[in-house]
């Protein structure tokens, strides 16, 4: 691998990190897209696929690890297992269709044949040509390292990553909020929508870690039109929760005195009530909403929406993964999330409200990729290094002493106290060597309660 440029603006925001400026240039630059492939995508546990995808013996899908396309497949015993999806021989693409089902992978190239356990045992003309000279045990396809958490599989291409337990660092207390609405689970509602979009994953990611700051901005015709009830005077209430030196962060927004997990259906609320801890109710219990980011680049959310004006909400999740495809442009991947218990017709009418908000034709969707695509595009600037961006929201916040979930929370809902650490945490990866351990300790402090702030002059 050719030795990694570090752009100087990268080490200048160590510094300034805590203070709450980040040059807008890390949002789109092609020497940092390099590096992040190099420095994070190759070591981080980065999202693959949900369970409910390939649900039988044989099926699979076709995702990525940065550039690297990734077989993910339930094997014919049922274990789920993934592959780097390249011949061994040249390195052609031995699976081409997206998603499907196969016991067997073939090179369209010599045809040399692998069994979905990764065992390569077809060569064509394999005594003439290799004189049983060829070690077919040793060209297996290549595996990559796999684990999963609440129905997610997750892939590593770096054999020393802390396990991915350790790497959630407790986040899975608020992953269940999404992924167990009831014992048995969520699955997907179909597959992917997905679409090319001019914006740096990291700005989505970052925004659905938490920034509730702009909602009622961004999205004021939601409200205006009647489609999402707006939360109005306590619209900043609830928490922010994040991971230190892990980068995962939720918000959690607030409305004292709704009802338990008012938006879902009744199904849903006894789900809820079944398969969470007690200490996981008592935070979720009176969300009025949340969204969520696990670093590097996958995310959630939890809203209401109304199929028509005026109508009460109906609660969806959504699951979503920035998949970065260059400097300032992503692929973007979407699924919408539902109860495995709950009746069909249900399950579709979540999907409906789903649609609505979010996918390549909701509404929530074109607010949002309207701001990131033109911000993109101003990050791109030959001089943006030295345009430094305000994170400034909640520097001097303490920590709530007695919350119930793992890591720190902070309130109000809205702050930026989560995405400092996030940025920290990916500056941590790009700055750490390959071959050194990224340690979480490294990461600049997020915030700096009263008694720790430097004093002014
Ligand atoms: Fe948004």
């Amino acid at each position: 691998m050719t030795a990694p440029v570090i752009p100087d603006y990268l080490h200048r925001m160590w510094e300034t990190l805590p203070e709450g400026r980040i040059p807008a240039k890390i949002f789109n630059d092609p020497a940092v897209h390099t590096l992040e492939k190099q420095r994070l995508f190759s070591r981080a546990w980065v999202f693959l696929a949900h369970e409910s995808e390939i649900p039988h013996p044989g099926d699979y899908v076709l995702r990525w690890i940065a550039d690297l396309s990734v077989i993910v497949v339930r094997d014919e015993h049922g274990q789920v297992r993934a592959f780097r999806n390249a011949c061994t021989h040249r390195g052609n693409q031995v699976c081409k269709a997206e998603m499907g089902n196969a016991s067997h992978f073939r090179c369209s190239y010599h045809g040399w044949t692998f069994k979905n356990t990764g065992e390569l045992i077809g060569v064509p003309y394999h005594r003439e040509v290799y004189r049983g000279r060829l070690d077919r045990a040793e060209w297996g396809l290549r595996p990559v390292r796999i684990d999963t958490y609440g129905g997610l599989i997750f892939g590593t291409l770096d054999p020393n990553a802390d396990p991915l337990d350790e790497y959630l660092g407790g986040f899975q207390f608020y992953l269940d909020f999404f992924l167990k609405p009831g014992p048995e689970g969520a699955e997907v509602y179909g597959p992917p929508e997905r679409w090319v979009s001019d914006t740096d994953w990291k700005i989505c990611a970052e925004n659905f870690g938490g920034d509730g700051y702009h909602t009622p901005v961004a999205h004021q015709f939601g409200f205006a039109l009647g489609f999402y009830p707006s939360s109005g005077r306590t619209h900043f209430m609830g928490y922010a929760v994040h991971i230190p030196g892990r980068g995962h962060c939720i918000g959690i927004g607030h409305t004292p005195g709704l009802p338990p997990f008012v938006g879902f259906p009744p199904e849903v609320v006894e789900g809820y009530m079944n398969a969470l801890s007690p200490e996981q109710i008592s935070v979720f219990r009176d969300a009025r909403m949340s969204v969520a980011t696990v670093f590097p680049n996958l995310s959630f959310l939890i809203q209401p929406f109304s199929l028509a004006p005026g109508q009460p909400g109906l609660k969806f999740c959504t699951m979503r993964l920035w998949h970065p495809r260059g400097p300032g442009k992503i692929e973007m991947w979407t699924w919408c999330l539902v109860p495995k218990h709950i009746p069909a017709e249900l399950k579709h009418e979540i999907y409906r409200v789903y649609s609505l908000a979010f996918g390549a034709a909701g509404t929530f969707e074109q607010d949002d990729f309207e701001n990131w695509t033109n911000l993109s595009r101003q990050h791109a600037a030959f001089n943006a290094d030295s345009f430094e961006l305000a994170y400034l929201q909640g520097l001097d916040l303490e920590p709530i002493a007695d919350f119930p979930g793992p890591g720190r929370a902070f309130t109000p809902y809205v702050t930026e106290i989560g995405f400092r650490n996030l940025w920290g945490t990916w500056l941590n990866y790009l700055l750490t060597p390959l071959g050194e351990p990224v340690d979480p300790a490294r990461v600049p402090p997020a915030f700096h309660p009263p008694e720790t702030q430097p004093v002014a002059d």
